[in-house]
């Protein structure tokens, strides 16, 4: 399926699957070889980063654990601005490791506040681990200690990113075609 219809957009595929898992791999060997020994815990931002998470975990070869957060700020292709708080933290994450699991980082708004609130809590130290970047609507200073892939200013769906809500259960990366 080159082509799939979303509602009123068309999408095409922009990165298949076999590009996806390889970058995937890419990112899981750096955090193998970095967080040894200090059995970090990987915050998965839900709902977009369920498919990269499951992907990333499989791969990861040194103690850790996993838990799910939600924190959303995204209605239609524009980000609203507007961010809500964060839920679902049970752990305490004092002292610890901390490896943020996001799908995507556009203007960057909603890390930046993830940050704040998870800062609040004392980690250790915080990476942040996602599987797309847009760096040209990037609007605020973010270090992405592991990002899979860097992408064009497009809005894409697949592999766990939607549009409206449909869209995150294919296993390929789709780019709106204008
Ligand atoms: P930010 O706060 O602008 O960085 O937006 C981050 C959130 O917006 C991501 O976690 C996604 O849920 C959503 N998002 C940003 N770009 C896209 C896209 O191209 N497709 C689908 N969702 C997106």
């Amino acid at each position: 399926m080159s082509t799939i219809q979303i509602k009123d957009k068309q999408f095409t595929i922009s990165i298949p699957e076999e590009e996806i898992l390889q970058s995937v791999q890419r990112v899981a060997d750096a955090i193998n070889r970095d967080l040894e020994g200090k059995n970090p815990l990987f915050l998965s931002v839900l709902n977009g980063a369920f498919m990269y998470t499951a992907d990333l975990m499989k791969r990861i070869q040194i103690p850790c654990e996993i838990s799910f957060i939600k924190l959303s700020s995204y209605s239609g292709t524009s980000s609203t601005g507007e961010v809500k708080q964060l839920v679902g933290l049970n752990q305490d994450i004092k002292g610890r490791t901390v490896v943020i699991v996001e799908d995507i980082v556009d203007t960057g708004l909603t890390m930046q506040r993830l940050l704040e609130i998870l800062a609040e809590k004392e980690p250790a130290e915080v990476h942040i681990s996602t599987l797309l970047v847009k760096p040209e609507k990037l609007q605020v200073p973010l270090t992405v200690d592991y990002a899979a892939m860097e992408i064009p200013n497009d809005f894409i769906v697949g592999y766990g990113l939607d549009y409206d809500g449909f869209g995150r259960n294919y296993k390929d990366i789709y780019t709106v075609v204008p």
